[in-house]
């Protein structure tokens, strides 16, 4: 006779293979931008990316990060709307990037973030620009390429804005099945609108997008909002100087988050290495990490390809040596 406690075994372990029961880890660490220099906010690209230093993952995952989202250009990815993946670049560039943060440690956690502002050259997706079906290509294919792995989680679209929500949230639902057709089982994160602003998501975009359904498991504990949030005066993630640790919009966003019984993931954060962000980022990140699993946790803007001046960089120096608000905000925030 079977005893009781392996039965339980077996059936934890196929709810946890299903999806069912399984949840993120507390997860912490930064963006690594490159493949995305020179997307416009209009969705508009011109050809100008950068390789993000792969050396860089197995500094950060050696301090406890644990994810890294990797943007790039649609262009990029897919020159001609709707048509196949350049092979070249998933194989000699993304493919490589990704892989250098799988490796960088047994945890780490990337996500694959498609940059382009809901928009291909200065139109929006199913809303005078791309179809839904050319949008749910690219994804058809990703999930093709990056599939059945739950340390890969799709960022579906970076930051949309100045659009219909209502015919947004249609497309995302429309993405979302085109990802469950390729047959990949991976997290999925879903941005509102705003430029995915945490703050506007409870009343803006997030009353929509609780209606987009997985089509494999039927609940959604695989759909995870995508949100951002910045601490400068005009949210903007321009400026070197922060003024809000955005404590009361988080709250906010977390109460919205737990009437639901939904998480959600602050993918971009940041601030100017400046002793204003680093008492504020480092409250912000602190809240963050203790309203997990709420919040599933934290990437900040942003090291990658950027200089080690750009205003909110976290690049660290050729000599190893951190930014100080990576010294005193984020890696203390980390898992
Ligand atoms: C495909 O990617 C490679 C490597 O980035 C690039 O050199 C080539 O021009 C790309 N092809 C097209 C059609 O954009
Ligand atoms: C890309 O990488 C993934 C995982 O890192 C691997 O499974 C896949 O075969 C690779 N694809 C290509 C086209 O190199
Ligand atoms: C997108 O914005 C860039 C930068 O402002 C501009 O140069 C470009 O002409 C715009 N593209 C379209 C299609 O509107
Ligand atoms: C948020 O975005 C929606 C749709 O794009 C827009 O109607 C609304 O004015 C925006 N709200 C704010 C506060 O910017
Ligand atoms: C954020 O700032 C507010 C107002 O200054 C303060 O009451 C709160 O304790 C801070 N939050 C954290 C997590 O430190
Ligand atoms: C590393 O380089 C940075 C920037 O040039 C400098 O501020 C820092 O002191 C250096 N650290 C060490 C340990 O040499």
């Amino acid at each position: 006779m079977v005893s009781s406690k392996a039965v339980l075994v077996v059936l934890s372990t196929a709810l946890a293979s299903s999806g069912v029961g399984a949840q993120l880890i507390r997860l912490g660490g930064v963006n690594t931008a490159g493949y995305d220099f020179t997307v416009y906010t209009n969705g508009s690209f011109t050809n100008n990316a950068a390789i993000p230093p792969a050396w860089e993952y197995a500094h950060f995952s050696g301090e406890g990060a644990n994810l890294y989202r990797v943007p790039f250009a649609w262009q990029e990815m897919t020159p001609e709307l709707g048509g196949p993946i350049n092979t070249t670049f998933l194989e000699q560039y993304y493919n490589v990037t990704v892989a250098a943060a799988l490796a960088s440690s047994p945890t780490a956690h990337v996500i694959v973030d498609l940059h382009n502002y809901a928009r291909w050259n200065g139109e929006i997706i199913s809303q005078g620009g791309p179809t839904n079906e050319q949008y749910g290509s690219i994804w058809y294919q990703l999930g093709q390429v990056y599939g059945n792995n739950d340390r890969l989680l799709f960022g579906v679209m970076n930051e949309p804005h100045d659009l219909d929500i209502p015919t947004w949230a249609e497309s995302v639902q429309y993405v979302v099945n085109s990802i469950r057709a390729s047959g990949a089982t991976n997290y999925l994160l879903l941005p509102g609108s705003n430029y995915t602003s945490a703050q506007t998501f409870p009343t803006g975009a997030g009353p929509y997008l609780l209606n987009v359904k997985d089509p494999l498991f039927g609940t959604p504990e695989r759909l995870i909002f995508d949100v951002h949030k910045y601490l400068d005066y005009d949210n903007s993630g321009t400026h070197a100087e922060c003024v809000t640790n955005n404590t009361e919009v988080l709250e906010t966003l977390v109460s919205w988050l737990q009437e639901y019984g939904r998480q959600a993931v602050l993918s971009e954060t940041g601030g100017g290495n400046t002793a204003s962000c680093e008492t504020y980022l480092g409250e912000e990140l602190a809240y963050v990490k203790s309203a997990y699993p709420s919040l599933v946790g934290f990437s900040v803007w942003a090291a990658g390809a950027f200089a080690t001046d750009y205003i909110l960089s976290m690049t660290p120096y050729a000599n190893g040596t951190d930014q100080p608000l990576w010294i005193d905000a984020v890696r203390p925030n980390l898992p």
